[in-house]
């Protein structure tokens, strides 16, 4: 069976909704700094170029989390693999992922970094699929809203590969 991946978003799409994304952030903290907590490993190259594009003073920690549950669904158990460097009480928190899908992941990151008491708390996400949520998530910035179809490219995976293409596409299996 061999695998192809059919563009969803092309490069360009993407790099002129993050410049969007980034100068939409800025103005929202502007006189503010605003820390980035990337959720590692496929929030990674989208915190990246968001990042990039942000006019107030960033800096930036990285966290790991796992869900119990197969390859394409998450069980709601999420287990913290790898936690932030510093803490992030008082901080203006902004948590960068690459996808929303059913939202238990997030749903639990959430009230984990709540509960450390930053100054304010907020999600962007590079994608969206709102047709599969199971949870209630509260999405502050969305990239796109996608339909409920499986995506790989800027950081996000099918079994490990594909994470680095610069666009993002639709794993199709044939054979
Ligand atoms: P959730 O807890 O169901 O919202 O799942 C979130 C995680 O599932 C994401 O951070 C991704 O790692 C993974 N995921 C969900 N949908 C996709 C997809 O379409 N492609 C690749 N990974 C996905
Ligand atoms: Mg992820």
């Amino acid at each position: 069976m061999s695998e192809n991946v059919r563009v969803l978003i092309t490069e360009e799409e993407v790099e002129k909704r993050v410049r969007e994304m980034g100068e939409e952030i800025s103005r929202d903290y502007q006189g503010e700094a605003v820390h980035l907590v990337s959720v590692l490993k496929g929030g990674v190259f989208f915190t990246c170029e968001l990042a990039k594009r942000l006019a107030v003073p960033v800096s930036l920690d990285f966290m790991s989390v796992s869900s119990y549950g197969d390859k394409t669904t998450s069980s709601g158990v999420v287990k913290v693999v790898k936690d932030l460097d510093e803490p992030i009480e008082g901080k203006n928190v902004l948590v960068v992922e690459d996808i929303v899908d059913s939202g238990r992941t997030l749903r639990y990151l959430l009230e984990n970094l709540k509960s450390r008491g930053p100054k304010s708390l907020r999600l962007c996400t590079l994608l969206d699929k709102p047709e599969r949520r199971v949870t209630d998530v509260h999405v502050d910035y969305t990239g796109f809203e996608i339909p409920d179809q499986f995506v790989v490219g800027y950081g996000l995976d099918y079994m490990q590969k594909y994470r680095n293409l610069p666009y993002v596409g639709v794993v199709e299996l044939d054979g």
